[in-house]
């Protein structure tokens, strides 16, 4: 999720779940191949891990998909249902609903290229194109190109008129709609995704696609993610308390302190972790008061934790 998420965050989601899929926020083609920084960078804990791409330029995706499967991502994604103004000038995102054989080119360039699978996240519709023959136009196209899965967020984007944000609260969701696309596609896999934040309403997903995506509430309750692998995937191994996962943190922290980041942009992660205990605000405003200063450290982690009682049992 952009300005979200970072390898930072999905290092520290992967204490709590082993087979989860994490998700890159999505990273533009024209950062990968003429940007400064690198933008490809992870830390192998993260697998199982999707490089999202926005683009529609099937040479440069194909050449960014090339560069992740040689960095060792293990699938790659195409945006399509980014609304950001900033993503419609550069033709990707949402946008690119309206253009099905361009986003089939994409896929198509990119399935040529890697053998990891190619998948694409999708709205179920733009402005007033939201019709169910609209979504399936795109979706043969991209079947046709071979693409591997579809994420569908089940509700429209507005192009003109709403804010990304608005864009993900005021559409309503119809998740019957991503329903009816799975039946009508049984041999393609698709996950759901929008408004889902329990697992029992994704378990509840579950018989009717073959898979959900969390975004807002995982970020904000991660420790939710403690108990996708037992609920989910049916590996009954222990998941760690939520004091056992900042622990596990800090050795993560010392290695990037040493390297250079900054305590807060790691930390800024985890202030949702304790969420309903007793001492979870203390937690919190500890972090946001010190963890931006100068040479903070692990201390500043360890001070906030003891803010919170250690639940004999913590597992809820
Ligand atoms: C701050 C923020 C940034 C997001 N960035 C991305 C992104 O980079 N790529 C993407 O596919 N979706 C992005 N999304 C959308 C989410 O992935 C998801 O589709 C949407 O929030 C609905 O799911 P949710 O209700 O589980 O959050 C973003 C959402 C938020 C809140």
């Amino acid at each position: 999720m952009l300005d979200w998420t970072d390898r930072h965050c999905r290092y520290f989601h992967r204490l709590m779940s082993r087979h989860a899929q994490l998700y890159t926020e999505m990273v533009t083609t024209g950062a990968i191949l003429h940007g400064k920084g690198d933008y490809l960078a992870f830390s192998p804990e993260e697998h199982p891990l999707v490089l999202q791409l926005g683009g529609s330029d099937p040479a440069a995706l194909a050449r960014c998909a090339v560069l992740a499967e040689q960095r060792g991502y293990d699938e790659i994604n195409l945006n399509v249902g980014c609304p950001s103004d900033r993503v419609q000038n550069g033709l990707f995102g949402a946008c690119l609903m309206a253009e099905p054989q361009r986003v089939a080119a994409g896929v198509a360039a990119m399935k040529a290229e890697v053998a990891i699978p190619v998948t694409v996240k999708t709205r179920i519709g733009i402005d007033d194109q939201d019709s169910y023959d609209f979504l399936r136009t795109l979706v043969d196209a991209l079947v046709e190109a071979g693409v591997d899965a579809l994420i569908v967020h089940a509700r429209k984007a507005w192009l003109k008129g709403l804010s990304p944000r608005e864009n993900r609260e005021i559409p309503p969701l119809d998740y019957d709609r991503v329903y009816r696309l799975k039946q009508d596609y049984p041999g393609l896999t698709i996950a759901i995704n929008g408004g889902i934040k329990t697992l029992a309403e994704a378990r509840s997903h579950l018989q009717w696609v073959d898979g959900v995506m969390l975004g807002r509430e995982v970020y904000q309750n991660p420790y939710l993610l403690a108990q996708v692998d037992a609920e989910l995937f049916g590996d009954l191994r222990s998941a760690p308390s939520r004091h056992q996962v900042i622990r596990e943190l800090l050795p993560y922290i010392e290695r990037e302190l040493a390297a250079g980041t900054y305590l807060g942009n790691i930390t800024r992660h985890t202030l949702g972790i304790f969420q309903g205990l007793p001492g979870a605000r203390a937690w919190r405003r500890h972090l946001s008061e010190n963890a931006h200063k100068r040479g903070a450290g692990v201390e500043v982690v360890e001070a906030a934790m003891a803010r919170v009682p250690e639940p004999e049992l913590d597992y809820s």
